[in-house]
């Protein structure tokens, strides 16, 4: 049975925290629903981490389409959650409409995930019946507006983020990410809004926490300061790979046991 929006929020309420982390393949996909993972975010991060992009912005809705397809193929009780790219909903309503039923007509995804204060979408969406997860804070689409990956919501604008999420909340949205913020702001909209809050860098009172894939098994260059491994595979595949490569060179594989006879 897959998870649902009403376990999510059971969850809020009885106090359980869980986990949330991005998938951009099959393979990647039935390994953390296998582990547990409730709930697997197909983010447009597959752009930097995936695709070799800069950053979000060149990702379009046929490669957030393709990798969708693939991460649901491999998840079986987790909740799949498709992340509208750069444009798909920025220009109209009626446009973000058409492209989030794409992600659960083709993309085969149980919900969208939508940057920034787009209260008139969430609202559209949830009325026809599709689940919207908010994410507000530290929203890579705007890198360039805002000036950089920079924290957000210090000071003075602690009060406008917070405005946000209430209004996302009001709007519909089942779920919000709280994306690189002060962990007192990321503990204020947590007690403020009834549905369930996933932290990125926003401290360690949030409801869930998010991890982006490549920054949790050590595969990323440069990962952020607020993630963590908890593996080395950068090293383990370069390993591998230079073990193999030395077989070769020897003449030592294929062995035998590598043979057919
Ligand atoms: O695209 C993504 O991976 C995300 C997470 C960092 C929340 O938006």
């Amino acid at each position: 049975m897959t998870v649902t929006i009403h376990d999510l929020r059971a969850w809020k309420t009885e106090g359980t925290r869980w986990a949330m982390l991005t998938a951009y393949d099959f393979p990647t996909a039935e390994i953390l629903d296998g582990a547990g993972i409730p709930v697997l975010l197909v983010g447009d991060s597959v752009g930097r981490n995936a695709l070799g992009y800069e950053n979000e912005l060149p990702v379009t809705m046929e490669e957030m389409l393709h990798h969708t397809r693939a991460v649901a193929r491999g998840a079986d009780r987790a909740m799949v959650v498709g992340d509208m790219p750069f444009m798909s909903f920025q220009v109209s309503v009626e446009e973000g409409v058409r492209n989030a039923g794409r992600f659960i007509k083709e993309g085969n995804a149980h919900a969208v995930k939508i940057e920034g204060a787009q209260y008139d979408l969430v609202h559209r969406l949830v009325d026809i019946g599709i689940p919207v997860m908010a994410h507000v804070g530290l929203t890579p689409q705007s890198v360039y507006g805002l000036g950089g990956y920079r924290v957000q919501g210090r000071g003075e604008a602690a009060a406008k983020v917070l405005d946000q999420a209430h209004a996302l909340e009001k709007a519909g949205a089942f779920a919000m990410v709280l994306e690189a913020m002060p962990a007192e702001l990321g503990a204020e909209i947590t007690k403020a809004v009834q549905v369930p809050t996933i932290g990125i860098g926003a401290g360690s009172a949030t409801d869930a926490q998010v991890l982006v894939i490549n920054d949790l098994l050590g595969l990323s260059e440069k990962p952020p300061r607020f993630a963590k491994a908890y593996a080395d595979l950068r090293s383990t595949i370069a390993d591998a790979a230079t073990a193999f490569a030395r077989d070769v060179e020897a003449g030592a594989f294929p062995d035998g046991e590598h043979t057919y006879s």
